[in-house]
């Protein structure tokens, strides 16, 4: 299960996203907004909850660039979240960083490139070996 939440800006490329995805396969747990105004953060905070937990293997947030919804997950334990905005970063924060929320940005991607992005942070796999110990040294920054 997948998580995947915006913000009013993010509303029409999440919709986008959730048909494409759907339509590969994914199961995904539609957190929100519909609409409504919102606070980035507090929708961050919804989905990324939803990965810590363990109920979703990774999340997805849109915002308006992307970078608020970024700036919050990070702040979240467990959490490693990437502001995808092409396929040679998407592919390599799952590979060496073991990303397990991507944000991306309606106001800078349009939905042929958001789709493609979110698919491939989906299928890609973590490569563990060196970048394991990388991946933990982020982890023990929490809490230092
Ligand atoms: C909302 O207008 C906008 O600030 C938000 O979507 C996002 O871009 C923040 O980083």
């Amino acid at each position: 299960m997948i998580a995947i939440g915006c913000d009013h800006a993010g509303v029409e490329l999440k919709k986008a996203v959730i048909a494409a995805l759907e339509e590969k396969g994914f199961k995904l747990m539609d957190m929100g907004t519909d609409g409504e105004p919102c606070d980035y953060p507090d929708m961050a905070e919804k989905v990324c909850r939803e990965v810590t937990s363990g109920n979703c293997e990774k999340g997805i947030l849109i915002c308006g660039t992307g970078i608020g919804m970024s700036m919050a997950a990070n702040k979240i334990k467990g959490i490693r979240a990437a502001l995808c905005s092409d396929s040679f970063s998407t592919k390599f924060t799952r590979l060496h960083n073991d990303a397990n929320v991507m944000c991306m940005g309606a106001r800078t991607l349009g939905p042929g490139l958001a789709c493609e992005l979110a698919e491939i942070f989906l299928t890609t796999g973590f490569e563990g070996g060196r970048h394991q110990r990388r991946v933990d040294l982020i982890t023990a920054l929490e809490s230092k």
